[in-house]
């Protein structure tokens, strides 16, 4: 399996660009289904989970053309099934997606429980709550959820918690249902946003997305449209605390600065310099990190897609920090790694206390998920020595790039595959 092995200490100094975000992506192209026309959709990000994707749809019947590495035409008149297989589903967590696109498009669908990163338990339950007040008959057998309504009507539906796949999930299935549904209590954030913008584009009539009330009024049928997703805040925000962990100096290009809000105000707590232009943000580290605490929250709180990379930052700051998940309960699993690091990193049920260190030395590293993963490379990137990070299929699930880009800011680093190569690696960089 690859590795990235990297050798620290150098500041990330440059400028990066930022790609169409991978969760509303995932989102946009299983809505893109729901027409029979074609649609095109730009921007999206070249990440193994936006592939599998792809070919889950594509494996049911619906047409889809790659016409560069970023826009993608689909057709969603050639569907031959709404039964999804498990292969693809085991893969990826979003594929909970192709039941409201399914059920809303068909009124039947028929999806095995998703699989994804190992980040905690991760319950459907208000997924399915949603689909039945629409007036689905929702069964699990054998691990495969079948949804179908004779007549998928609006409703009114509470959320118990706030859920991005929820939110997004009723919101496709009501798209297309019969009268006028309104979701409380739904997700705020920028991806629930560009899902709605999307399904609109179609012909769908949805108000009140990036509020937590979201109106939707139902329509018979989606026609073509195309689309621009827009930029990923959490590979933004990666790259915002990189340049800080580094003590570097970055300038984010293709960003919303405003979906950036909670980072910003967490890294000027920490003593970070962050300048603010119309699509873009630069990151300057001059001296060492100051603490601070942070707790993780729905949008527009700081996210929990970025809790293992700020922690990183705070493993490295003068004075103790505490971390607390409220999102995921298993979103720890990197502390050990950390550890090995040189890093005072102590968990406790859903917190982190962090005593920050002057310095973090290089060692062998297990990606435990996706984020964890990434802010594993950023600690590589910060540490004196040679990091090897191992199991990096996580990490490419939602980085495009991530060690060209980084190569780009001046880190040393390479994507490798065997022991031969890292000695390589060591030798040249000495
Ligand atoms: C989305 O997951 C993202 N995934 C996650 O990104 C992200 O961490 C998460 O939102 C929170 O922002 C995609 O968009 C594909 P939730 P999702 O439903 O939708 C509980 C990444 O690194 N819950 O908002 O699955 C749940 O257990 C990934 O890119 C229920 O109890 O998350 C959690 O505690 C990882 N029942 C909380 O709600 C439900 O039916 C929020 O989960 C649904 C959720």
């Amino acid at each position: 399996m690859d590795k990235y092995v990297i050798k620290g200490g150098n500041p990330l100094v440059g400028e990066v660009e930022i790609g169409g975000a991978k969760n509303a992506a995932l989102a946009i192209l299983t809505a893109a289904i729901m027409t029979d026309e074609t649609v095109l959709v730009e921007n999206i990000p070249d990440v193994s989970d936006i592939n599998v994707m792809l070919e889950a749809i594509s494996v049911i019947g619906a047409t889809v053309e790659r016409v560069d590495r970023h826009s993608v035409r689909i057709n969603g008149s050639t569907i031959g099934s709404v039964s999804v297989d498990y292969e693809f589903i085991k893969k990826i967590r979003a594929s909970y997606y192709l039941l409201g696109a399914l059920l809303g498009k068909y009124k039947r669908a028929e999806v095995p429980l998703p699989g994804g990163c190992n980040i905690g338990s991760r319950p459907i339950d208000q997924h399915l709550k949603g689909f039945r007040a629409l007036g689905a008959n929702v069964t699990i057998r054998h691990g495969v959820i079948y949804a179908s309504a004779e007549d998928l009507h609006g409703a009114h539906i509470f959320l118990d918690m706030v859920s991005v796949g929820a939110t997004i999930n009723i919101m496709m299935a009501a798209a297309m249902a019969r009268g006028n549904t309104i979701i409380e209590n739904a997700a705020r954030e920028p991806h629930v946003v560009d899902a709605a913008n999307f399904l609109n584009s179609m012909g769908a009539n949805i108000k009140g997305a990036g509020t937590d009330v979201i109106r939707i009024r139902g329509v018979e049928r989606l026609h073509k449209t195309s689309y621009t997703i827009v930029p990923d805040m959490i590979e933004a925000g990666t790259y915002m605390f990189a340049a800080a962990a580094t003590r570097g100096d970055v300038l984010i290009k293709n960003v919303i600065p405003k979906h950036l809000d909670s980072m910003t105000a967490k890294l000027e707590e920490i003593g970070c310099e962050v300048e603010e232009f119309d699509d873009a943000v630069r990151i300057c580290a001059k001296k060492r990190l100051g603490k601070t605490h942070v707790k993780t929250l729905p949008y527009p709180g700081f996210p929990t897609d970025m809790q293992p990379q700020i922690s990183v930052a705070l493993c490295l700051a003068n004075g103790t920090s505490i971390v607390t998940e409220s999102i995921f309960e298993n979103r720890f699993k990197y502390a050990d790694e950390l550890t090995r690091m040189g890093a005072n990193i102590k968990v406790e049920g859903n917190t982190a206390i962090i005593d920050g260190c002057e310095l973090l030395t290089g060692a062998r590293v297990s990606a435990p998920d996706l984020r964890a993963g990434a802010a594993l490379v950023i600690a590589g990137l910060a540490a004196e020595g040679v990091t090897v990070v191992d199991d990096i299929i996580y990490i490419l699930r939602g980085y495009e790039d991530f060690d060209l880009k980084l190569r780009g800011l001046g880190a040393e680093m390479e994507r490798v595959s065997d022991e031969r190569e890292i000695q390589k690696f060591r030798l040249r960089v000495g």
